[in-house]
């Protein structure tokens, strides 16, 4: 016979277990994912839109190594949403324009490949990140009319909202369109451009934010190709790291401006920035030479063949290449890049990593 005592541990400790698994549960169907941006974040957007093959990767070898099957991911596997969803006990989140009605699951995602926060960057090619946040204000009139109009606030307002927006901008950003403006007021319409879907998100409810600064650009086997001696494009790091700037004090503003505004700024040109220098450190045997593509670097963006151009080289072993195509990460650097994004310090992610912006319960 237990004594009493021992059977009042014993039950304590198996009521708390069920308590922890049901606040598991609650908050696994309660904290939505809703992804924007560009191809970095794109999970097939683009195949449901009427655009042309450089802006689609729904052909292989794109999602060979995990899928098996071309998902329209521009990566062999998946991308850094793919496992913050995974790490956020969320299923993988697909795209809105794929989603029928009465399917919401955890979230949706808007993001578009070869989107800016521009409306003019491809234009007519694209769902440029305005009109994503269109599609978010429809999908919040159907969640009310399919679960009630409390419980569509709600997860909306927990929801955590992961942007990659930029690039595009700035690959697409020609000088001589702009003569009469210098790059620093580029940069000042792309990042007021930006706050203008953050305030409209905001109002909509959102109110956790995580943000993916822009990459080192000038280091993409694109860029790479472009250059002499195959050193990184000066210029176009110079970009990204004026955005980034602009973006984080534009980030700490509206922090003050905006009542219960949370945000996490995710350090990617830093953080993709040392996985490029020093390959081998993090188990890559490949940091500037595309595993899929073709020229120099396989920096021309010809992988899958599809793209105007038929033959093009593959690598065997994508992991241990950093980069799977001329401008995005393989599945294996993804997977780096978002660990850092969940639970890195605060040199890769600030104020707070996303793994804490999920967690926190808000104002
Ligand atoms: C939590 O969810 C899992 C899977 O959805 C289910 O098997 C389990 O019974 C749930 N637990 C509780 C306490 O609701
Ligand atoms: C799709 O775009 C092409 C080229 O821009 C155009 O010719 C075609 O009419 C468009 N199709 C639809 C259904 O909009
Ligand atoms: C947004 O971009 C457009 C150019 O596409 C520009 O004219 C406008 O001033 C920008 N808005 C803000 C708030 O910076
Ligand atoms: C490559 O060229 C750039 C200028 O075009 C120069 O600054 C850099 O030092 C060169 N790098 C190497 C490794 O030669
Ligand atoms: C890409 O390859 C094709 C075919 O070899 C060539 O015509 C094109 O100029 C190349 N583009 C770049 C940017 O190197
Ligand atoms: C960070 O999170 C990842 C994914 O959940 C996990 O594999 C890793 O062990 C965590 N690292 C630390 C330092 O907690």
């Amino acid at each position: 016979m237990s004594s009493p005592t021992l059977r009042t541990v014993l039950f304590a400790m198996l009521a708390s277990l069920f308590v922890s698994a049901r606040c598991d549960n609650q908050s696994r169907k309660d904290v939505a994912l809703f992804i924007f941006g560009d191809s970095l974040n794109d999970a097939g957007t683009n195949n449901y839109i009427n655009t042309t093959e450089s802006f689609r990767a729904n052909f292989p070898p794109y999602g060979e190594t995990f899928f098996h099957y071309p998902t329209g991911r521009f990566s062999d596997g998946r991308l850094m949403v793919d496992f913050i969803a995974e790490y956020a006990n969320l299923p993988l989140i697909p795209p809105y324009l794929q989603m029928k009605e009465g399917e919401f699951m955890g979230g949706a995602n808007f993001a578009s490949g070869g989107a800016g926060a521009l409306v003019g960057t491809h234009k007519g090619f694209v769902v440029d990140l305005k009109m994503q946040l269109k599609q978010l204000e429809q999908l919040e009139k159907k969640l009310r009319k399919e679960m009630g109009s409390e419980k569509a606030k709600r997860i909306i307002k927990e929801g955590v909202y992961l942007i990659s927006i930029g690039s595009n901008d700035y690959s697409s950003y020609n000088p001589a369109q702009f003569q009469s403006i210098s790059t620093e007021d580029y940069v000042g319409i792309v990042i007021g451009n930006i706050t203008t879907v953050l305030k409209g998100i905001y109002e909509e409810g959102g109110r956790k934010f995580a943000m993916i600064g822009v990459g080192p650009l000038g280091c993409a086997p694109s860029s790479r190709a472009s250059t002499r001696n195959g050193s990184c494009l000066v210029e176009a790091n110079n970009l990204a790291k004026l955005h980034n700037v602009a973006l984080t004090s534009a980030l700490t503003k509206l922090e003050t401006e905006l009542q219960g505004f949370e945000y996490s700024y995710f350090d990617f040109y830093t953080t993709g920035g040392e996985i490029i220098q020093y390959p081998s450190k993090y188990g890559f045997k490949e940091g500037k030479t595309a595993c899929c593509g073709s020229g120099p670097y396989r920096g021309n963006s010809t992988c899958g063949g599809r793209r105007g151009v038929k033959e093009y080289s593959l690598c065997r072993h994508p992991e241990k290449y950093v980069f799977f195509d001329a401008g995005h990460p393989s599945e294996r650097a993804n997977r780096q890049l978002a660990q850092l994004m969940w639970n890195g310090s605060l040199s890769a992610v600030r104020p707070r990593n996303l793994k804490a912006l999920f967690k926190h319960e808000g104002a």
